[in-house]
């Protein structure tokens, strides 16, 4: 396993329009492990693709910090959410020491694949559901940034 470089905001792979994957091989599963190794060293609770340079949709989540918790996504899809809204604080890997209250659904139901290529169905509320959005839309193109409200420096 290997600590990948951290793209910041300003680097160009971090507003590319993500490719799906196709191929479910060890070249995906070594970014995987790598991803939730670069997550986990970095105290992230989750890290998407293009923060590593790779313009994939692939996600790693894990809210628990500690290996318990790690949820690998790739070609994730969100298929419902909840009416019911929540702001809250957030920040990024890819945007450090900033912070800002981003407006999320509280409840949301996801569509991914694991590694090995098998469908799974995930319901998510809260910081989990937040997680999981923030990433998402990373392999869009969109960081929290440009959706926070109250944009500050420093964990307040
Ligand atoms: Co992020």
């Amino acid at each position: 396993m290997a600590i990948l470089k951290v793209e910041h905001a300003g680097s160009p792979v971090l507003k590319e329009v993500c490719q799906p994957v196709d191929k479910f091989d060890s070249t995906l599963r070594r970014l995987l492990d790598d991803m939730a190794e670069t997550m986990y060293k970095q105290n992230g609770i989750g890290l998407a693709a293009p923060q590593v340079g790779q313009a994939i949709r692939v996600a790693v989540v894990d809210i628990q910090e500690g290996k318990r918790g790690l949820v690998e996504m790739i070609n994730p899809v969100i298929v419902k959410r909840s009416n019911d809204v929540e702001e809250d604080r957030e920040g990024c890997l890819s945007v450090p020491d900033i912070f800002g209250d981003v407006l999320r659904s509280k409840k949301i139901t996801v569509e991914y694949y694991n590694r090995r290529g098998k469908k799974q169905r995930l319901t998510a509320t809260d910081l989990m559901a937040r997680c999981i959005q923030h990433e998402l839309d990373h392999l869009d193109g969109v960081l929290f940034i440009n959706k926070a409200k109250r944009l500050r420096r420093g964990d307040d």
